[in-house]
């Protein structure tokens, strides 16, 4: 896939994709997306928890919502088993473009980071000991998991690029995998999209957006 490595306007990079002509973050601000729609409205709800929470992830990408939720999972004390699917993994020269690690300003965010790329694929490797992470190089389409996540952050890219990715099979999946009272957190809050997200058994809340967007969708399991 060729991407191009951009900055958004909270001074973090982001990757552009120019045959989708889509971002992979707002231009708004990549950071301040990802920690509002995945951590502030979708991990935070676990903050009370005693047990790791499970999360999955569509798709892993720049790593910003792993390396994210992993620094919000050592603030409040939380162990995370995390689950990352992606279709097109970045390369490490890629990788090594994004700014996240000298944003954060810590040495453990950049060797988390490249922990986070570098690991191997398909099997559970603890980074720490609360943040354990399994990739997956695969298509969402054929991904199948059963009550096994507290939360989904669905990052796909839009529908209007991607619409075999909003589909309503692709939501039943994830209403499948996600356990009893699971969440599952998207910056799209089109009215197709949640009316699909619906037709799978969610019940969908529009809540506000990230800076620069109105609204975002949070869908539950009942
Ligand atoms: C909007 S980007 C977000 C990426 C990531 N969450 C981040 O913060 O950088 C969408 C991601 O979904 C991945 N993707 C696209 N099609 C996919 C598919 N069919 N299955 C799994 N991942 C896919 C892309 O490669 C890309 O990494």
């Amino acid at each position: 896939m060729n991407r191009e490595i951009v900055q958004t306007n909270d001074s973090s990079s982001t990757l552009y994709v120019p045959g989708l002509e889509q971002h992979y973050h707002s231009m708004h601000g990549a950071m301040q997306e990802s920690m509002h729609v995945f951590i502030d409205a979708g991990f935070r709800l676990f903050e009370s928890a005693d047990k790791p929470v499970h999360i999955l992830e569509i798709g892993l990408g720049t790593a910003l919502n792993a390396l994210l939720t992993y620094f919000e999972a050592k603030k409040l004390n939380l162990k995370v088993d995390y689950t990352a699917l992606e279709k097109y993994p970045l390369s490490m020269d890629e990788m090594l473009l994004l700014n996240y690690g000298s944003l954060l300003d810590t040495k453990e965010a950049k060797r988390i980071l490249t922990d986070l790329h570098q690991i191997k694929w398909e099997e559970k490797i603890a980074v720490t000991d609360f943040f354990s992470l399994r990739k997956f190089e695969t298509d969402i389409k054929i991904y199948s998991a059963k009550e096994e996540y507290d939360l989904i952050y669905f990052d796909a890219f839009a529908p209007s690029a991607q619409p075999d990715l909003w589909t309503l099979e692709v939501f039943e999946h994830m209403y499948a995998s996600l356990k009893p009272g699971g969440t599952l957190v998207t910056y799209c809050v089109k009215g197709d999209v949640r009316r699909t997200m619906k037709a799978a058994g969610f019940e969908v809340e529009k809540i506000p957006g990230p800076p620069g967007k109105r609204e975002m969708a949070r869908a539950r399991k009942a």
